[in-house]
């Protein structure tokens, strides 16, 4: 039995509809990540730009802690774009509880301009590889396409990866 998790964060929904499929096709439970302290969407531009990696990483501290360790097969991460990198509670999870060399698979929702995010996540785990990634502009807009291209990306790059492993 493979050791695997689904974090995310959702705001509106659209990442949560895809973490919700996504944990349906692998029989696992998406775990929703909220901060102790939640920074306001009006001031997460700011945060990002004024503000020094470790005191990011001060700031983003989780509620509930979650407890990762070397012997997990993979993390699957979901989060909205926010200002071409990823939402805050994500950015709390990548800097602050996610242990080097485990291998993570990233979905993401955005509105049309997601380009620079997966650099950003990246540049954020570096010792992190990243098995696979897909994008959903807008996934609530078209339940349908979005729901069948969710489960085709877990079965084909995910669950494969799993497997083979
Ligand atoms: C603060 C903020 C910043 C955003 N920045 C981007 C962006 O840079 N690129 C983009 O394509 N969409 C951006 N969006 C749109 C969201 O990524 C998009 O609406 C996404 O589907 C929301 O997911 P959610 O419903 O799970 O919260 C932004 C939304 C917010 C609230």
């Amino acid at each position: 039995m493979k050791k695997i998790s689904l974090f995310y964060y959702s705001h509106h929904g659209n990442t949560r509809f895809l973490a919700n499929h996504i944990a349906d096709a692998l029989g696992t439970v998406p775990k929703e990540l909220s901060l102790k302290e939640e920074i306001p969407v009006k001031e997460f531009v700011r945060f990002l730009r004024e503000t020094s990696l470790e005191e990011k990483k001060q700031r983003l501290i989780l509620e509930d802690s979650p407890r990762i360790d070397e012997s997990w097969d993979l993390i699957i991460v979901g989060s909205p774009v926010w200002a071409h990198t990823a939402a805050p509670e994500i950015l709390g999870l990548l800097l602050n509880y996610l242990p080097r060399k485990i291998p993570i698979a990233v979905f993401y929702s955005h509105g049309g301009k997601p380009e620079g995010f997966l650099k950003e996540i990246r540049a954020m785990v570096p010792d992190n590889p990243v098995i696979s990634h897909c994008g959903f502009q807008s996934p609530l807009m078209s339940t349908d396409v979005a729901g069948k291209r969710v489960r085709e990306w877990i079965q084909e790059c995910v669950a494969g990866y799993l497997y083979e492993k």
